[in-house]
Parts: structure tokens; sequence; C-alpha cells
């Protein structure tokens, strides 16, 4: 088959990233613009910062990218957006610039379900390895859900979180910890922050209640991480520790992130045994991405489930986990080499279902 080139643009949530892929799985060119500064000090994403900053950003960073994989516009095969879901006023930008960019230069346009591009990652330059039909665990800060991958757009819902998702957990202990984020360029934000310091933590000292372990709810694949969360606040609350205190900081933090990954283990377990009725075989592989599938304790958690299951664990390097453009024009070229065009007139789609 030709050789694609296609130019992916995301800016769903606080990254502004575009990427230039080839479809044998080669990175062209890429850029991408981080927000950890503007958004640290009102401790989460204000909605109308973000939107201001990808506007500022937006040309620089399809600029960068195309200057990287030294592109022009018309040598390329296609413009692949993220098209949601995620919030309006972001998803607003990197629509108009694809849809703008696109038409003026007559390209193909694909619009991508952003969680889409999540689960597709994997299988960027690895398709002989990570082959459909596999269960997928997407661990993000917007979703929490294991789903068997039958194909580009086919999709079978096999668990979801039933609160919070387990990246919006970890932003939030990291905030009631008062751990300061990391602000760089790659790997920045609360969780990172949060991982760096339960290096340093002793995760016995705290005991933390393992989310749905009762009889009803011990079997389901659902997720829940409000009741960790919940226990946290109350600790601080009653001066059981003290945020200010490193020792007491460090062994919340690696409690709270072994007992996150333990819980993500056991329902991941039972998404492969509900993979397996629904297939009537085993899943082809286990893929884990999104923001949180970045964190070494959860990968290693990981590990160990795929080897006790006998099923290779493919997840995309830490890079790629996090809101990138790469995964997007992936996602891009996966649809476009399956006819999954979309019209200029396209609008971004706030809440969407995979
Ligand atoms: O996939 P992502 O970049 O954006 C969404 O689609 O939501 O995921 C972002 C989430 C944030 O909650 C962030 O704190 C979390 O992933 N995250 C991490 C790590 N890196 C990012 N959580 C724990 N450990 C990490 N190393
Ligand atoms: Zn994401």
């Amino acid at each position: 088959p030709k050789s694609l080139r296609v130019l992916g643009i995301e800016s769903s949530c606080d990254d502004t990233a575009a990427a230039v892929v080839a479809s044998d799985g080669q990175i062209l060119g890429e850029c991408s613009h981080h927000q950890y500064a503007v958004h640290e000090e009102h401790g989460g994403i204000v909605p109308g910062l973000a939107a201001n900053e990808h506007l500022k950003n937006m040309p620089l960073v399809l600029h960068g990218a195309l200057k990287a994989a030294g592109m022009r516009m018309d040598e390329l095969d296609a413009v692949a957006v993220t098209r949601g879901p995620g919030l309006p006023s972001s998803l607003s930008v990197c629509v108009a610039a694809g849809k703008a960019l696109a038409a003026a230069h007559s390209l193909p346009l694909v619009g991508v379900h952003h969680m889409e591009a999540h689960a597709l990652m994997a299988r960027m330059g690895n398709e002989q390895s990570v082959r459909f039909p596999y269960l997928c665990l997407l661990i993000s800060g917007g979703h929490t859900m294991s789903l068997v991958v039958h194909d580009v757009n086919e999709y079978t819902l096999i668990g979801t979180t039933r609160d919070d998702s387990v990246g919006e957990a970890f932003d939030k202990v990291a905030r009631e910890l008062q751990i300061p984020w990391i602000v760089a360029q790659e790997g920045g934000g609360p969780g990172p922050a949060l991982e760096r310091i339960a290096c340093r933590g002793d995760p016995s000292r705290f005991r933390m209640p393992m989310p749905m372990n009762k009889h009803d709810s011990g079997s389901s694949p659902d997720f829940s991480f409000s009741g960790i969360k919940a226990h946290i606040k109350r600790l601080r609350e009653i001066g059981a520790f003290d945020p200010l205190c490193q020792r007491d900081q460090a062994d919340i933090a690696a409690a709270f992130q072994l007992t996150t990954t333990q819980h993500l283990c056991k329902k991941t377990a039972l998404a492969l045994k509900h993979a397996k009725i629904a297939l009537g075989a085993e899943a082809a592989c286990l893929v884990a991405s999104g923001g949180v599938a970045s964190n070494q304790t959860v990968r290693a958690g990981l590990q160990r489930l795929a080897e006790k299951h006998n099923v290779p664990l493919v997840c995309p390097p830490p890079r790629l986990c996090t809101d990138n453009g790469v995964m997007i024009a992936w996602a891009g070229i996966e649809r476009l080499r399956r006819g999954l065009l979309d019209p200029y007139t396209i609008d971004f789609i706030q809440r969407w279902p995979l």
C-alpha cells in the first residue's frame, strides 16, 4: 500500500500539539506546548485560560511540527484533528485549525475521537503484535475504562468508572497533599509530581480502603476512585497526617498509588475474563494507554498481571501515553486507510461515547 503522511492536531484539554506521522509508524516531526505554568496557581485547568493559550500557541505548534518534518502542507495526504470529547472552548481551536488547513489545501479531513487515538496508539509501527481484537485499558484525566477493540471504529465497553477518573484522583490527591506540580515541557502536572514523591514513601504506613471490595461490586469490572480520595481528605481533616511534613506526604502518596494500582489490576483481570466471554477467545494482547499509563508503578502492576494471565502487555512509551499530536496523526492514518473521512463542515463533539 501507498505510504501515507498525516498531520495530527490536538487541543482537547490543556496541551496544544501537532505532529506529522507516516503510515510505517515513523514520527516525521512533532511540536507541542503545555500549559502547566498557567494553570498551577488555580489548582486545576481553567477552560477560558486554556482556550486563550491554544489560540496563541496553535500556529506556532503547527509551524514547528511541519518544520521539524521538513514538509509543506501540499506534501501531506490528510489532516487529522481531535473532534472530541473534551473542553468545548479548547476543542474549537483544533477543529477550526484542522478544517481550515484541510480545506485550504484540498486535503482529506479526519475527525478523531480522542480516546480512540489513545486506544490505537500502541499499534503505531507495531501492527504485527497489536492485532485486533485486543483489550484496552484507557486511564486518563477524563476517562477510566476497559474496552475490547475489535477494529478501528469498533469497540465494546467492558468497564468504566462509577465516579472519578483515575487521573482526576491523582490530581485531587496531589492537591490534598499540596504537592507542587512539575512544570516541565514533558511529563509535567500533578500526576507525575505525585509519582515522584511516592517513590520515597512507605506504602504500608497508612491503610487505604480498597474500592469496590464488597460482595456485590467485587465481581464487576467497573472502577471507583472517590472512596480513596475521600479517605485521604478525611485523614487530613482529622490531622492523621500533615501535608507539609515530607515523610507524611510521601507515605500517603505511596499508599494511594499502590492501592490505585491494585484496584486497576484487579478490575483489568476481570475485564480480561469478560473480554474472553464476549470474544469466545482470548484477547490478542492487553494495551494500556492514557496519561496514567505513563506511571511506572501502574505499568509494573499491569506487567505482573499480564504475565500471570499469559497475555502480552503493550504500552506506548510514556510520553505517547499522555496527550500528544502523534496519536491523533496515527488514528488519522488508521481511519484514512479505511476510508473514514469527514466533511469540512464538522463541529466538535463535547460528550462523545466511543
Ligand atoms: O491522557 P491525558 O494526558 O489527558 C486526558 O485525556 O485526560 O491524561 C492526563 C491525566 C492527568 O490526570 C495526569 O495527572 C495523569 O494523566 N498523569 C499521571 C501521570 N502522568 C499523567 N498520573 C500518574 N502518574 C503519572 N506519571
Ligand atoms: Zn488524553
